[in-house]
């Protein structure tokens, strides 16, 4: 049966290929777009990665402004969506909290307040991080009453970004509870260029490292043996996130969206060195120690990294069973990793080469 969706950051990484997958399934998509302009542009895209193009349309909406900025009219399209996939987000390092909260956490809670005014199921996107618990108390989360928690006191920890990433995830959980509405959430990890064809957006973190591996800057594994930066490759996400949000099953789960084979980050970077044809850095060094080099006056620039985008490496290992069994349930199956990685490197090189 064919449905109408609602997708806020359909224009992202995450939400082209989402899109794709809800149009090649035959579904109809209501786009909120700050450019709706563009649309011409996307349905291309939409075209090119598989999907239909000719099943978008598009309203003018911005998550910044009171009530997502949307007009009669546009109200009027999105009561149509029987589903809502909310992936919308400023997504950089270094955001100013008040920029990063009010997209981010009073945006999110604006879609979910149109989600369960019009009685349509809310798909929202969060982060892996939201499921290492020991990494959320150490930021001073309060896992047994979140409204306990002093917000701005993580953004100095975590940054805009990752901040408000995860109060919009506790508030807008309490807030669809308090309406009772229906919430799935899915958390995915570092999101990974495609399985078959290695797309993927130049903005994104993981083309990031990559770019510094084949520019040589990256002399050094940053942690230890045991560190890992947990993957997931795009349509994969997609078919999951389409999966949970039909599957009545999943009403009120969180599904965290990561693929427990990725290679150690050591294992990651061999991988992809051989490809980029550089050489692969095998000195590992603390991470610790490279949060103090970060804060040199310059260090963080000369690298093309920040500081915030290392509390995704790390040891903890996850609990992926709802995924799996998710999978296994709508008979998805999980493509090779490292063939995945290896697609990405040369979507990567050929991009920069086309250039
Ligand atoms: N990529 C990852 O590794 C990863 C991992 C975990 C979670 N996530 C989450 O997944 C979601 C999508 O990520 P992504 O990688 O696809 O991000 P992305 O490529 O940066 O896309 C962000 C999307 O949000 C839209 N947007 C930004 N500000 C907006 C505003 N004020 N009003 C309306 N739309 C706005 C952008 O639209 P414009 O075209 O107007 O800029 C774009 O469509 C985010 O919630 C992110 O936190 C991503």
């Amino acid at each position: 049966m064919n449905t109408h969706c609602l997708v806020t950051g359909g224009s992202g990484f995450i939400g082209q290929h989402l899109v794709a997958a809800l149009t090649r399934k035959g579904h109809t998509v209501t786009l909120l777009m700050r450019r709706p302009h563009t649309l011409p542009e996307l349905r291309l895209q939409i075209d090119h990665l598989g999907g239909q193009g000719a099943l978008l349309s598009a309203v003018s909406g911005d998550l910044a402004q009171v009530d997502l900025g949307l007009d009669a009219a546009a109200l009027e399209q999105v009561s149509q969506a029987a589903v809502i996939f909310h992936l919308g987000a400023q997504f950089a390092w270094g955001l100013p909290a008040e920029q990063a909260r009010q997209v981010n956490v009073e945006g999110a809670l604006a879609v979910a307040r149109l989600a369960a005014q019009q009685g349509s199921r809310l798909l929202m996107v969060g982060g892996f991080m939201l499921a290492n618990q020991a990494h959320l108390q150490c930021l001073g989360v309060d896992l047994v009453t979140p409204q306990n928690t002093d917000w701005s006191a993580v953004y100095r920890r975590a940054g805009g970004y990752e901040g408000s990433k995860l109060e919009a995830h506790f508030r807008v959980v309490a807030a669809m509870r308090e309406w009772r509405a229906e919430l799935t959430v899915v958390h995915p990890a570092t999101v990974c260029g495609h399985s078959q064809s290695g797309h993927i957006l130049k903005a994104q973190p993981l083309a990031g490292l990559i770019g510094n591996l084949a520019g040589g800057r990256l002399s050094a594994i940053p942690g230890s043996a045991a560190h890992w930066l947990p993957l997931i490759s795009v349509d994969f996400l997609a078919e999951l996130m389409v999966a949970a949000a039909f599957d009545e099953r999943q009403a009120g789960q969180e599904i965290l969206a990561l693929d427990a084979r990725t290679p150690n980050l050591q294992g990651v970077l061999q991988l992809l060195a051989h490809v980029l044809d550089v050489r692969a850095p095998s000195r590992h060094l603390p991470i610790p120690l490279l949060r103090v080099l970060l804060k040199v006056p310059g260090v963080s620039r000369l690298l093309r990294t920040d500081a915030e985008s290392l509390d995704f490496i790390q040891t903890t290992r996850f609990d992926t069973a709802a995924a799996e069994a998710l999978a296994v349930r709508h008979g998805l199956s999980w493509p090779d990793m490292a063939q995945t990685l290896r697609l990405t490197a040369r979507y990567l090189a050929g991009a920069s080469s086309a250039a």
